[in-house]
């Protein structure tokens, strides 16, 4: 997806084993539709060269403040002008303490120094130096300088030893630039969502599902975090993996979505029901495997499950709640009562024959005013306007 179409992003590297990473980054980032320009330090180049860096982004690479190739031999100038960020991966500390004290002495501090554009930095380096005071306090300053930290993340070290401050890996920096760039309209909420199928047990290997994939919902999940929100899913089983930024638990059945939605629905500001939550669990589930005993298929008797939009949406003081409803049929008309029913001012339809398991989607939204239909798109970016639509729909004491 061309998430970053037309973005103009400065990659700026200084010295770190992580340089290895930033060639597989600049690739995602111009995968997703940036322009890339790639500036190095000096110790940068010891890692990884240039001409792989000018091969990756398919553009000349900057290392020198003197470099005669820029017309007016002002490098650090043109060559942020027009970008929509700098983004610095790997930031090694001593880069950092440079940034802290507006230290111009190679292009890429020069650049970062005389820049008219928004930093972000992903550090890059052995424990010891991420925890070291001096560290710590020029994070602290670079933030209230209003520079992005990027992680970093925690893990084995190219040095062998285990801890935080391991740049983060190309797809999530791809993913923090992304985020940085969507409006965040959620920015200090709590959300809550459930995605994905339920399954409910006939016997200790069989059960009965549905086709959900859960990618409409974890699409919402990460759209939640792009926004600025604080987001936790509940998900069944799916293929999909945790989003980025996202706190998830898994559940099998339907009581156990009801539960863990009821254990962490408490604070919440709002509530997307996303998840096709089976109505029915199967009352005689037996603890042994059914065997074929000659007398005829099994006899499966139901019960109900809790419908746990409803149950939440009726909680006094309970978050706002959005529904979604997946139909085959007279999608205006059962969307519209079953909207009424669950007791919610929002509920997103779509047709479920056209998009189980697609990765787009045609979607409507139903509420007081009638409905309203979305331009099919794909996934990410209808969740990333539903998201937009809520923000706009939540009462303002909410918001
Ligand atoms: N839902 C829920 N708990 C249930 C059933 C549904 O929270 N036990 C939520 C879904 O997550 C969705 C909305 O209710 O947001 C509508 O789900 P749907 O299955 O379409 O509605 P039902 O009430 O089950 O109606 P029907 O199956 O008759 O279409």
């Amino acid at each position: 997806m061309q998430d970053l179409h037309n973005k103009r992003i400065v990659l700026g590297m200084s010295g770190g084993i992580a340089c290895y990473k930033s060639a597989d980054l600049v690739r995602r980032l111009v995968e997703r539709g940036a322009h890339v320009d790639v500036v190095m330090t000096d110790a940068a180049t010891r890692f990884i060269t240039p001409v792989t860096m000018q091969a990756v982004s398919g553009h000349p690479v900057y290392t020198d403040q003197w470099d005669a190739r820029i017309a007016n031999n002002m490098p650090h100038i043109d060559v942020s002008r027009g970008a929509d960020a700098i983004l610095v991966a790997p930031a090694s500390a001593d880069f950092m303490a440079k940034l802290v004290h507006g230290r111009a002495d190679d292009l890429l501090s020069l650049l970062c120094l005389a820049r008219a554009c928004p930093l972000l930095v992903a550090p890059a380096m052995n424990r010891e130096m991420w925890l070291a005071a001096p560290t710590q306090r020029n994070v602290a300053q670079l933030r209230a300088d209003g520079v992005s930290i990027l992680g970093p993340g925690n893990g084995q070290q190219a040095c062998g030893e285990t801890g935080d401050g391991r740049m983060l890996e190309p797809m999530e920096c791809v993913t923090e630039l992304i985020a940085f760039f969507q409006p965040k309209p959620l920015k200090g909420k709590r959300v809550l969502i459930t995605a994905g199928p339920t399954i409910e047990a006939i016997d200790p290997v069989r059960v009965i599902t549905n086709r959900s994939s859960g990618k409409t919902g974890y699409a919402l999940a990460r759209a939640a975090w792009e926004a600025g929100a604080q987001v936790t899913l509940i998900s069944g089983p799916t293929a999909l993996d945790q989003p980025y930024g996202v706190t998830r638990t898994v559940v099998d059945s339907a009581q156990q979505m009801h539960d863990a939605v009821m254990a962490h629905v408490a604070q919440q500001d709002l509530f997307i029901s996303v998840a096709a939550v089976a109505d029915w669990r199967v009352a005689n589930a037996s603890s042994e495997k059914l065997k074929k005993d000659g007398k005829g298929a099994p006899n499966i008797e139901f019960a109900p499950n809790p419908d746990i939009l409803a149950t939440v949406a009726a909680m006094p003081n309970g978050p706002w709640c959005v529904g979604f409803a997946a139909e085959t049929e007279n999608l205006a008309q059962y969307a519209e009562e079953k909207r009424k029913r669950k007791g919610i001012a929002m509920l997103v339809g779509n047709l479920a024959q056209h998009v189980m398991d697609a990765d787009h989607t045609t979607v409507s939204i139903f509420d007081d005013a009638g409905e309203h239909r979305l331009a099919t798109s794909s996934k990410q970016d209808v969740a990333r306007q539903l998201i937009e639509a809520i923000a706009t729909r939540m009462p303002a004491v909410i918001r």
